[in-house]
């Protein structure tokens, strides 16, 4: 199994978005193993960034992240990582298929309502940046084998 962060970025908090954007997660299959709110501090959003320091754009998004409470969520599953990125959608609204999260309620280019790692070194760092191993939980999912299949007592 694999495991991705996504951020639930201040506008989601702010157009009360996050139970709605949770709930495409949940309805695909994913797990939730982490969950909190939290406001970025300058600090957390250079190094959640660091990859765009230097463009042009880097320092209003580090505006956009810190100007209000964010959630951030550990979602573990198969292919966690693409499948969450396919779930939301291109980058910026006015892009993003409706269908996906950002195609169906983001019309900005830069309020952009969500953040998704893209690989599983991103994965990896951005997880170990905002959660401690105790607030990752271990837990059996019993509809884990209506999600995936099970052949020979081993979910595929
Ligand atoms: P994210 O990292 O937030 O999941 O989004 P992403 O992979 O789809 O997009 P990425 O290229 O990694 O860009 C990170 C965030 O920077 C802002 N951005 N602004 N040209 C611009 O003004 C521009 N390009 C990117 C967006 O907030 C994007 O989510
Ligand atoms: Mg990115």
């Amino acid at each position: 199994m694999e495991r991705t962060l996504i951020l639930l970025k201040p506008d989601s908090v702010q157009r009360q978005l996050v139970g709605r954007i949770l709930t495409r997660f949940e309805d695909k299959g994913l797990k939730i193993i982490g969950m909190k709110m939290l406001r970025f501090s300058d600090e957390q959003a250079r190094i959640i960034y660091v990859e765009h320091e230097g463009k042009e754009f880097h320092e209003p998004l580090l505006e956009f992240i810190t100007a209000g409470p964010s959630v951030a969520v550990v979602l573990e599953g198969l292919d966690a990582i693409a499948i969450v990125r396919k779930l939301m959608g291109e980058t910026f609204g006015p892009d993003a298929f409706p269908g996906s999260i950002r195609g169906d309620f983001g019309s900005s280019r830069r309020y952009n309502l969500i953040h998704g790692s893209d690989s599983q070194q991103s994965a990896r760092r951005e997880i170990d940046v905002l959660f401690n191993s105790s607030e990752l939980m271990d837990y059996e999912r019993d509809i884990s084998t209506w999600v995936y299949g099970r052949h020979l007592g081993k979910l595929i």
